[in-house]
């Protein structure tokens, strides 16, 4: 009887986690390149994540005690509700598990399937808001439960997790009562249990799915959702305080190291990731961040020489090629351009030579936009949050770094030719890739049901360069609508 009781007093003190997940990491984090993390709730003492390996005596069992991951002292009050603990995965595992539930033990021994998604969270921002409590107007569960039924192998996620900004206004109760408001006196937006309800539970069907390699978006700089991303999901140890205010105040704007990792596609292809933090900076002109973010890129482009039978691909939350509708167009129109994200886009000027594709989101659309020369650019923002408007999409009449009337929108870096595929969606969804030849991949997007989109915004007959394109051929695209299925192919 004293032994149940004690028994019962441990089960007591040990709650299940709320979430438990992989994330992939830099290879000087973990030789597996995997973080395990389990998300608790307050009081609670890390668990153990057990982990059956393989080694030259066959299958080992062994436990590793994971270690709280705290965040700044200054931010602490918005994040203690819950306990993070972490422990890197060793390599050659087989199973891990966390309180008896699996989490992603490897990297993938082959890709067949990577899922993409971003712009995730649900818009609470002053009196803009969504319906939180929709299905329909805020589907990230079920996108997060289709990518779990798609089987992948890896899960990439640019950014904007946290939107949930504002308190829930008192009129908006049936649309978004009950989120957490932002903690008073922090120079910051987020706390622990807005993530909770904006992205820890909406992810967590996927999260036993695949590792995820995740970076941060404009929404998770440290006056926003900074703390939560630092916290729950960025994969270095040292990383979890670097948002915490200094005497009240959010640290100024900084990017984060750039880092990579590589994935096996087939017997002599692998792919390589570069990860780039652009949380800062400007959209619509090129100021003076871009000096600032360029060894962010280089160090990608460093990063990802050219080696036989690797291609690389950038990761970056804000877009080098993407434009807006013409509806965000501020007067006079000349003078202006719907091409964006123009620091990042000088930023990495010269520097995108290392590249198959460029993978981002920041707009809350789908778009695939090949600039001649230089790598495709997928952009996926439709993830979940309020999406953009459905019109005026129509291809500026000068390429990117020139503004309306064709002249540069800064003196020192001359404009790319225009693009020669351009295709955008405004619509819910994800993406799978899967691979394709022997260089390419095959990009599906589907809604958060599954389906494959059949939406074309803007037809473009005369569409034919080399590395982004539709599977149907841009042709007959045009005339039939995409089957939503976008081809990288070098
Ligand atoms: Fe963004």
């Amino acid at each position: 009887m004293i032994d149940l009781m004690a028994t019962m007093a441990v089960m007591a003190a040990q709650p299940d986690p709320i979430a438990s997940y992989t994330l992939v990491a830099p290879t000087s984090v973990a030789d597996s390149r995997l973080v395990a993390r389990t998300v608790l709730p307050a009081g609670a003492s890390c668990p153990e994540v057990i982990v059956m390996r393989r080694t030259s005596k066959g299958i080992v069992k062994k436990s590793y005690s994971m270690k709280a991951r705290k965040p700044a002292a200054s931010a602490r009050i918005a994040f203690n509700t819950v306990r993070v603990c972490s422990h890197n995965i060793p390599t050659n595992a087989v199973r891990a598990t966390i309180a008896g539930r699996r989490v992603p033990s490897s990297m993938p021994q082959k890709v067949n399937r990577m899922a993409m998604l971003a712009d995730t969270g649900c818009r609470i921002k002053g009196t803009s808001v969504q319906d939180c409590n929709s299905p329909d107007a805020w589907p990230l569960k079920r996108i997060a439960r289709q990518i779990a039924k798609s089987d992948p192998d890896i899960i990439l996620n640019p950014g904007d997790f946290y939107y949930r900004e504002s308190a829930c206004p008192a009129a908006d109760q049936a649309l978004c009562g009950g989120t957490p408001p932002p903690v008073p006196g922090m120079p910051f937006a987020d706390s622990a249990d807005g993530w909770l309800v904006d992205v820890i539970r909406p992810l967590r069907p996927m999260f036993r799915s695949a590792p995820m390699a995740l970076l941060r978006g404009n929404h998770e700089t440290c006056d926003r959702g900074g703390n939560g991303f630092f916290l729950f999901f960025d994969p270095r140890p040292d990383t979890a305080g670097l948002c915490g205010p200094v005497n009240g105040v959010a640290p100024e704007p900084a990017t984060t190291p750039t880092w990579s990792f590589t994935v096996k596609v087939a017997k002599g292809r692998t792919l390589r990731v570069a990860m780039v933090d652009s949380a800062y900076g400007t959209d619509g002109t090129v100021d003076s961040w871009a000096a600032v973010q360029r060894p962010t890129y280089v160090a990608a482009r460093k990063q990802t020489r050219a080696k036989k039978g690797r291609q690389s691909w950038l990761m970056t939350h804000r877009p080098v090629f993407s434009h807006v509708t013409w509806q965000f167009s501020p007067a006079p129109p000349t003078e202006w351009t719907t091409w964006g994200s123009l620091d990042q886009t000088a930023a990495s000027y010269g520097l995108l030579d290392t590249y198959q594709m460029v993978l981002s989101s920041h707009l809350h659309l789908v778009q695939a936009v090949q600039i001649p020369g230089q790598p495709g650019s997928l952009v996926l923002g439709n993830g979940g949050t309020y999406l953009d408007p459905t019109t005026g999409y129509e291809l500026p009449r000068f390429g990117p770094l020139a503004n309306a009337s064709g002249q540069r929108v800064d003196p020192a870096v001359a404009p790319y030719p225009n693009a020669s595929m351009d295709w955008t969606s405004v619509q819910f969804g994800y993406a799978v890739a899967k691979p394709a030849g022997k260089t390419g991949w095959k990009i599906a997007h589907r809604t958060p049901e599954g389906a494959r989109f059949a939406a074309w915004a803007r037809p473009r007959s005369s569409a034919r360069d080399g590395r982004l394109r539709f599977a149907d051929g841009a042709e007959r695209a045009a005339a039939a609508g995409p089957r939503g299925v976008v081809v990288v192919a070098t």
